[in-house]
């Protein structure tokens, strides 16, 4: 896993939980690395799993949601590194149908060593994609981030149903729907007068 993704969510931590927690995670963790990482290295994916248990033990969060608050807090560091990949795309369901094939094949060349997952587009429509993730790494609960995130991005909403294909989370069906935004009256404070 890179640095980037262990820096960040150190970051993360400190942010959200404080220094006194973030410095407990590391010392329970026992790290190998002891907890120091150059966003551009490249480190063991057993230490994030270690950082992610400690933090649930120590904040009674499940794992799962905390690697959910994870992706939404990496999708803004993403769309800060990675303008350019953004601007490419003009609607979230056609940004998501390219991340096999397009975005993660850029950010391989980026960033060497990077371990990503694998998706399949099963269906795509205009405003519909069903695709399944696979990954070892059983982060689906921060791709499904990165997924809402990306329609927040586009100022679309989404529907997002996940269903486990295999219980450990290694290849979980996607199926994104947009939904119409949305309309808030302008000047939703004025009543019109009653018909009656
Ligand atoms: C500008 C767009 C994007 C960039 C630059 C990017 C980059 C990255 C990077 C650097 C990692 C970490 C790799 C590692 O630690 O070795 C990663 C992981 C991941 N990315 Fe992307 N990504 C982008 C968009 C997306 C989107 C939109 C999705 C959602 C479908 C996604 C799904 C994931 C997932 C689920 C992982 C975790 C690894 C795993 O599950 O095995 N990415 N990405």
């Amino acid at each position: 896993m890179k640095g980037i993704v262990f820096t960040e969510f150190l970051d993360m931590v400190e942010q959200e939980f404080g220094l006194e927690t973030l410095d407990k995670i590391i010392s329970s963790s026992q790290l190998e690395s002891n907890g120091v990482y150059t966003s551009v290295g490249t480190y063991d994916f057993f230490e994030m799993q270690k950082l992610i248990g400690n933090l649930s033990i120590e904040t009674g969060i499940p794992a799962n949601d905390l690697i959910y608050a994870y992706g939404k807090f990496f999708f803004q560091v993403l769309t800060r590194h990675h303008k350019d990949i953004f601007s490419l795309y003009s609607s979230p369901i056609e940004m998501l149908a390219s991340v096999e094939n397009h975005i993660h094949v850029q950010v391989r060349k980026i960033y060497p060593g990077a371990e990503l997952p694998t998706f399949k587009i099963m269906n795509q429509k205009e405003d519909s994609l069903e695709m399944m993730y696979f990954s070892e790494r059983s982060m689906y609960m921060f791709a499904k981030a990165l997924m809402e995130k990306t329609f927040e991005h586009y100022h679309k909403n989404c529907y997002i149903e996940t269903e486990l294909i295999k219980n450990d989370g290694s290849q979980v069906k996607f199926k994104i729907y947009m939904q119409p935004h949305a309309i808030r009256p302008k000047n939703s404070n004025i009543r019109t007068s009653p018909t009656t």
